[in-house]
């Protein structure tokens, strides 16, 4: 099961993609979550504090192929072996790629460049195997630009009950939809009344976008960050987690 995640900056992409790797793990799944953001805090999220991934140089990782004329790069090791190497491991059974974050600033290192990215999360995405993929990605759909989405199960439009969110939440579904993703749908965060959910639902409904989940606006999210800890982790009545939690049974399901 491969699932991404995208919609505006700041709408909640990585928490959610954090909180149901956890909670997948939880369930005993094998999960691979991708921080593909070039300002990357998943691993906050997943529970990982002061940890420096391993480091990825891209001339470890890639290398340049012929193929019908053109060049193209492709992974030197497997990616099983690149996986062992380069991710950290979080609880709950979760590993952590971190792939955006352009490293090695000067040195000629490509690592979070759209190529590299974009190369490694192909291999990562279009793999055969029993493990969940969650894929936190930035406002845009560039890493999925190399037939990578055809390997995608589902991806999900993060949107905040606003309309600067919900034009980028429209824009990203007509690109995925150009891209032929299987499914498509929105997660409505941060919402804080009944008015907010209606606003969400009514553009969704215009531009034909289903609603996976409904997650309120919830200070135990802004709690868990400024305690450095994650959702799962923190002992109190969040309303976001049992929302989080039934989306995770359902990717779970299938
Ligand atoms: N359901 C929610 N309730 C309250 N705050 C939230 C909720 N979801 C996310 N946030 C907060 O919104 C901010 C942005 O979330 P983040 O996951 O980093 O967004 P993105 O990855 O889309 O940029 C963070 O401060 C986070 O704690
Ligand atoms: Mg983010």
């Amino acid at each position: 099961m491969k699932i991404a995640i995208s919609g505006k900056g700041g709408v909640g992409k990585t928490t959610i993609s954090g909180t149901l790797s956890r909670l997948l793990g939880r369930k005993g799944l094998d999960v691979l979550a991708i921080d593909g953001d070039p300002n990357p805090n998943l691993a906050v999220v997943l529970g990982l504090t002061n940890q420096e991934p391993p480091p990825l140089s891209s001339a470890d990782l890639l290398e340049r192929v012929e193929e019908d004329g053109h060049r193209r790069l492709q992974l030197k090791s497997s990616l099983d072996e690149l996986l062992d190497k380069h991710t950290l491991s979080a609880p709950d059974n979760v590993r952590l790629l971190m792939l955006g974050k352009p490293e090695h600033a000067g040195t000629g290192c490509m690592c979070g460049s759209h190529a590299v990215v974009r190369e490694v999360v192909h291999a990562a995405v279009a793999a055969t195997s029993d493990r969940v993929t969650v894929l936190d990605m930035e406002a845009s759909l560039e890493h999925m630009k190399r037939g990578t989405s055809k390997y995608v199960d589902a991806l999900y439009i993060v949107v905040e009950p606003y309309y600067r969110s919900l034009e980028a939440g429209r824009r990203l579904a007509e690109l995925a939809r150009e891209l032929d993703i299987k499914r498509v749908s929105a997660i409505a965060n941060k919402v804080r009344s009944a008015e907010d959910e209606q606003a969400v639902r009514e553009y969704c409904n215009r531009i034909d976008l289903p609603i996976v989940a409904v997650i309120p606006f919830d200070e135990h999210v802004m709690q868990a960050e400024r305690e450095g800890k994650t959702l799962v982790d923190l002992n109190g009545q969040s309303t976001a987690l049992p929302r989080l939690r039934a989306l995770a049974d359902q990717i779970a399901a299938n």
